[in-house]
Formats: C-alpha cells, sequence, structure tokens
C-alpha cells in the first residue's frame, strides 16, 4: 500500500511540474499567413510598364490627356492600340462620369502619341499618387511631352462658356502634392522648381491657332479643388481673389507629376460653366456636358494645330 501511495505521489508531483513547465513555455508559435509582399510605388510603375510593352512595342512621343466630355477627339487619329485601364492590373479605372476609360496609342503626322481618354480624380478616392500613375509610366514609356485638357469652371468675367484657356500658371495649394512621400530619384528630383512650369512655346502656339481661327483662347491661371462638390460663391470669390481665373478638380497634380520627370506641359481648360455665383442661372454637370458637346470642334483645331506644330 506504501509503495503504491509513493508511485501515486510521484505521478502527482511529475505532473504537476509538467503543467508549470506547460504555464511558462513560450506561446505557440502561430503559422504567419503568406501574403504577397506589399508592391512598391517603383514596382506598380514598373508592372504597368510591362504590361502594356507586352502589348504593344508603340513608344509615345507625347501624352494627350482628354477631360471630361472631350474624349471623342481620339476618334479623329490613327489609333494603333487601344487598351481599357481595366486590362492593365495596377492602373487607376476611371469611375467619374465621361470619362471612357482607355488607353489609346495613336499617330498624328508621324507624332507618337498615348491618349488618355479619361483621367481618374482625387475625388474618386484615389490617393495623388495614383492619380498621377498613368503619366509617370506614360513617360517611362518614353513621352516627353504632355497636352492636358479639361473642362472648367469660369470665375473670370472675360472668359465666357464655350472660350478656352491656356495656362500660364495654376493654383494647387488647396490639394495635396502628388511628391508627398519617399522620392524616387529615377522619376525626379525631390525639390523642383514650378516657376516656369507652362512651356511657353505651345502656349504661344495655342493662342496663334486661336486667334488664326477665330476661336476665343485665353492666357490664364488654373485652381485645383478636391471637389466632388461644386464650389460655394465665397468659395469662388476667394480663389479669385488670390488670382484665379478657372477651376477643377483635375489636372493640377499630373502637371506636377509631368514637370517632376522633367516634361514639357501644355494645359487647355475648355470652360464649361461660369463658376459658382458668377451668374444667376446656376450649373449642373448636366449642363456641364451639354456646353462641352458645344465646344468639339473648336477644341478639335486647337488641337490639330497644336500637334501639326508638334510633328514639324
Ligand atoms: N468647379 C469645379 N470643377 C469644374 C467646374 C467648376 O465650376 N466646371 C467643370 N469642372
Amino acid at each position: 500500500m506504501k509503495k503504491i501511495l509513493s508511485v501515486f505521489a510521484i505521478c502527482i508531483t511529475m505532473a504537476m511540474i509538467l503543467s508549470l513547465e506547460g504555464c511558462s513555455a513560450a506561446p505557440e508559435k502561430k503559422e504567419e499567413p503568406t501574403v504577397a509582399a506589399e508592391q512598391t510605388y517603383a514596382e506598380r510603375l514598373q508592372s504597368c510598364k510591362k504590361q502594356i510593352e507586352a502589348i504593344t512595342d508603340f513608344k509615345p512621343d507625347a501624352v494627350l490627356v482628354l477631360g471630361t466630355g472631350l474624349g471623342d477627339f481620339a476618334d479623329t487619329l490613327d489609333v494603333k492600340k487601344k487598351i481599357a485601364y481595366k486590362d492593365i492590373d495596377g492602373w487607376p479605372v476611371s469611375t467619374a462620369p465621361n470619362h471612357a476609360g482607355n488607353l489609346i496609342f495613336a499617330e498624328y503626322n508621324g507624332l507618337k502619341l498615348a491618349v488618355m481618354q479619361g483621367r481618374v480624380h482625387y475625388y474618386e478616392g484615389y490617393s495623388m499618387q495614383e492619380v498621377v500613375l498613368p503619366m509617370r509610366v506614360l513617360h517611362l514609356l518614353g513621352a516627353k511631352t504632355a497636352i492636358i485638357t479639361n473642362a472648367v469652371g469660369s470665375m473670370n468675367p472675360e472668359f465666357k462658356v464655350g472660350e478656352f484657356v491656356c495656362l500660364n500658371d495654376q493654383i494647387t495649394s488647396f490639394v495635396p502634392s502628388p511628391l508627398v512621400g519617399k522620392n524616387d530619384e529615377d522619376l525626379g528630383e525631390r525639390f523642383i522648381g514650378m516657376t516656369d512650369v507652362f512651356d511657353k512655346d505651345m502656349q504661344n502656339t495655342v493662342l496663334n491657332i486661336g486667334k488664326n481661327k477665330g476661336i476665343p483662347v485665353h492666357s490664364g491661371v488654373f485652381v485645383q479643388v478636391s471637389g466632388p462638390q461644386f464650389e460655394t460663391p465665397a468659395e469662388i470669390k476667394m480663389y479669385r481673389s488670390l488670382g484665379a481665373d478657372t477651376v477643377g478638380m483635375s489636372t493640377g497634380a499630373e502637371v506636377i507629376a509631368a514637370r517632376h520627370m522633367g516634361m514639357k506641359v501644355c494645359v487647355i481648360n475648355a470652360v464649361s460653366n461660369m463658376a459658382a455665383g458668377m451668374e444667376e442661372d446656376g450649373f449642373s454637370q448636366d449642363s456641364i456636358e451639354d456646353n462641352m458637346d458645344t465646344v468639339s470642334d473648336s477644341f478639335k483645331t486647337l488641337i490639330n494645330g497644336l500637334l501639326d506644330d508638334l510633328s514639324e
């Protein structure tokens, strides 16, 4: 009996030691989920570039961004390849009305164009880095010039609906910069000057085409806002007092990224409405789109003239 009791005691003691060891042992290591490493921005640019190169060997000289209601211009070109944005993994896809979402490679008098039929906006929830990703990829493919168009509200009483504004400067202080974050020295420098943003030769060309063809083209300053709400009359008064002539929800960031990479830039605004509070009759997204339909012929003339000049 004594023997049984002592064996029993030994068993209990060992069990206690084992359970104590169990308490002090390191917690069981959990298997790490195997998530693919997050792609860096530079890798995303390279991936988009490679996907395009796998589809076509077209090397663009220039980028042409077609804004709200201006996308039809692409149909007038000698199209070599059309790629839907959604077919390029990593390329931001437009959800905005009237932004078709195609990357079109086309030729105009031998000038090789990458035409963006529609763009993405900050207000769609994309970061500014994503907004400018297409411009960056197209530059990596070879483009050294950017022609950017958009529909804008005018806060200059002299700049009327249906007229155009070729930018001589811009204000982007109200939206984040696409250059925030680690700088990629392969793309451009950390600190870039923004004194001569818009190419003087292209500005003169566009202004001259306007004069020669009887199309009203002004020279002016644009302010980019985030949207998606349109401005209040008080905001428009503020932007006007700061020196802006036109307002829109795109373009400024694309211009910054293009300049960061050393591209030559020209922006043509099409005035789709007088800005909030400028006229008794207000405006709406529908009236903006209707007005843009009426400018398409003069827009084509302006862009063709600029492309003629660039292709010489
Ligand atoms: N405000 C902001 N964006 C615009 C406008 C406007 O009045 N018109 C076209 N895009």
